[in-house]
């Protein structure tokens, strides 16, 4: 399949004003379809689907050959979150996979020295034991044939493309300290450079797959993996136990679900933060006449941002993984919702801090992946998985070839301490052992009729809840195709910094709203905000149209 590529933003947004549909809109299937960062790796699905796989199949079989063709965010050494669509009238759930705390966290384990990339930041990875709890529940094909793409893309090696290419020579040229990293990742001129088309070949990581594909996702856990990182923990004086590893678990945990106009739309309860603040925000926009001025007018972005800003104040104050923290039941109640809306001024922003003067106001990045599949029968799979940030803590275990995620940094690590910069010091998030890290990735299933509709979500930290947000309502209230919808510049607020970001700041057709909103009190800035590789299921004819995100480069793979 073509391959969308082109920098950034803004290639893409010129498709928003054109009439004309594009090549990734042209193109539809009926019988299944993978959407992804790599091609590769949805490739790797669509040979599952071939061999007879379901979606469930097909999205272990990409996760699996991300590890290997996107190591910056594919991952074996991370966590995230799976929404599932079955499939006829059974409804949407999901696999909870996120990283744990190990045994010797605590609250204020992390001084203000410690840096993000070290043997002491990753969390318990759960990426092996939620794929393997989602193909005990769906799978049909045997689990080691689906990390057959993956087992030979990391063993006989892959040609890089351009941005690979470039990301791993930034990558080499800033982690000069992490040995095992430089081993992994070298050149094949160790004196050079990658360039595109040189093959990246990785030969520990093959045989760990290897291993995880004969004796199971246990293999990981308790295996010869769970030892080699035993291992590297004891070099790197980490945090993470032989215990911490066996006493991992994933969990299928029920969806937020929330009603909106007509759909319903499904995503992970906490420990992300997604379901709630997504839920939130559709709840105070339910309330809103969302067309009224049209969808780049001054005023819905207005609405837009004043609703971002008070949900994201909600999620600060209130969420954290549930087992550990109370989580008042009122944040999804409509009555909430309406109150929130009633507090937005029509005309001017409101500060941030006003919002909140309870707490004494004394920073998330760039990598974390997602992708969308769905077959013929109605099964749909949403899944975001991560390192954290770029490539993790860039610690590669020895001998077994992957990264282990940098993923500790989601807690609040000192607690108490609120910044203008975004850190949150509120209790809920505070950091125990077992405890998992709050999370702001945002899978969502929208479903229509029962049926799978749209399925979309994002990399980008606090952002990926409001490039959701934004990809739901273009389709839904504006009636966008999921290619326009995907293509359109988003907004973003998190409450702290009180910053309202755009995407498009130069664009022609946005420059009097924005004015407007300077005017009304917005701080505007521009830059990029993070993909969305989704999926829409025409509801009358079932099929399956890409919605490939042109600001990365990405593959989609069908038939
Ligand atoms: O779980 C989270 O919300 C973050 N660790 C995700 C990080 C992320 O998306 C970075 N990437 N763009």
């Amino acid at each position: 399949m073509p391959r969308a590529r082109g920098l950034l933003i803004l290639t893409g947004l010129l498709i928003l004003v054109s009439p004309v549909p594009s090549r990734a809109e042209v193109n539809s299937f009926s019988k299944g379809l993978v959407v992804s960062v790599s091609e590769k790796a949805s490739q790797a699905g669509l040979e599952i689907l071939k061999q007879g796989g379901n979606a469930v199949d097909a999205a272990i079989a990409t996760a699996f050959a991300l590890a290997v063709t996107h190591p910056a965010a594919g991952n074996i050494g991370g966590g995230g979150f799976m929404v599932v669509h079955p499939g006829g009238a059974n409804l949407p759930t999901v696999f909870e996979y996120r990283e744990a705390a190990p045994l010797k966290a605590h609250r204020t384990v992390y001084s203000p020295d410690d840096g993000m990339y070290s043997h002491k930041v990753p969390g318990v990875p759960g990426t092996v034991r939620g794929m393997g709890l989602a193909h005990q529940r769906f799978g049909t094909l045997p689990w080691k044939d689906l990390l057959q793409p993956a087992i030979r893309l990391a063993g006989q090696g892959f040609p890089v493309s351009k941005e690979l290419a470039s990301s791993l020579n930034g990558l080499l040229a800033t982690s000069k300290d992490f040995l095992e990293l430089q081993k992994v990742f070298a050149p094949p001129n160790r004196n050079g450079k990658w360039k595109a088309g040189d093959l990246l070949r990785q030969n520990d990581l093959a045989r760990t797959l290897e291993r995880i594909a004969q004796h199971g996702p246990e293999e990981f856990y308790t295996g010869e993996t769970a030892r080699l990182i035993e291992q590297e923990m004891i070099r790197g004086k980490g945090l993470i136990s032989r215990e911490d590893l066996a006493n991992y678990q994933a969990h299928e945990r029920k969806p937020i679900a929330i009603p909106y106009r007509g759909h319903v739309v499904y995503a992970p309860p906490l420990p992300s933060s997604g379901g709630h603040t997504l839920g939130l925000m559709l709840n105070i926009l339910d309330g809103a006449d969302l067309k009224k001025h049209g969808r780049w007018s001054h005023q819905t972005k207005h609405l837009l941002l004043e609703t971002m800003r008070r949900a994201f104040l909600e999620r600060a104050r209130h969420l954290g993984d549930q087992g550990f923290t109370d989580i008042p039941h009122f944040l999804l109640e409509k009555t909430f919702a309406k109150s929130l809306h009633a507090s937005i001024d029509d005309d001017k922003a409101t500060p941030s801090k006003s919002l909140a003067p309870e707490i004494p106001i004394s920073p998330e990045s760039d990598n974390t992946t997602h992708f969308s599949v769905a077959d013929a029968k109605g099964m749909a799979v949403s899944n975001t998985y991560t390192l954290e940030r770029s490539y993790g803590s860039k610690v590669v275990v020895t001998g077994a070839g992957f990264l282990l995620n940098n993923e500790m940094l989601d807690f609040n690590w000192f607690p108490g301490t609120t910044t203008n910069s975004g850190r949150i010091g509120s209790e809920a998030n505070t950091i125990a052992p077992r405890k998992k890290m709050l999370s702001s990735m945002t899978p969502v299933i929208v479903t229509k009729n029962g049926q799978a509709f749209l399925v979309t979500g994002s990399p980008g930290g606090r952002t990926i809840i409001n490039t959701v947000l934004q990809v739901v309502i273009n389709v839904i209230d504006f009636d966008m195709t999921i290619q326009q919808a995907v293509d359109s510049p988003r907004l973003h607020h998190q409450w702290l910094p009180d910053k309202s970001k755009f995407e498009d700041m130069k664009g022609k057709a946005y420059q009097e709203s924005l004015k407007k909103l300077q005017s009304m009190g917005h701080e505007m800035s521009g830059g990029p905000q993070g993909d969305a590789h989704s999926i829409l299921i025409d509801p009358s004819t079932r099929k399956l149209i890409p919605g490939l995100d042109q600001r990365i480069e990405g593959g989609l793979a069908g038939y």
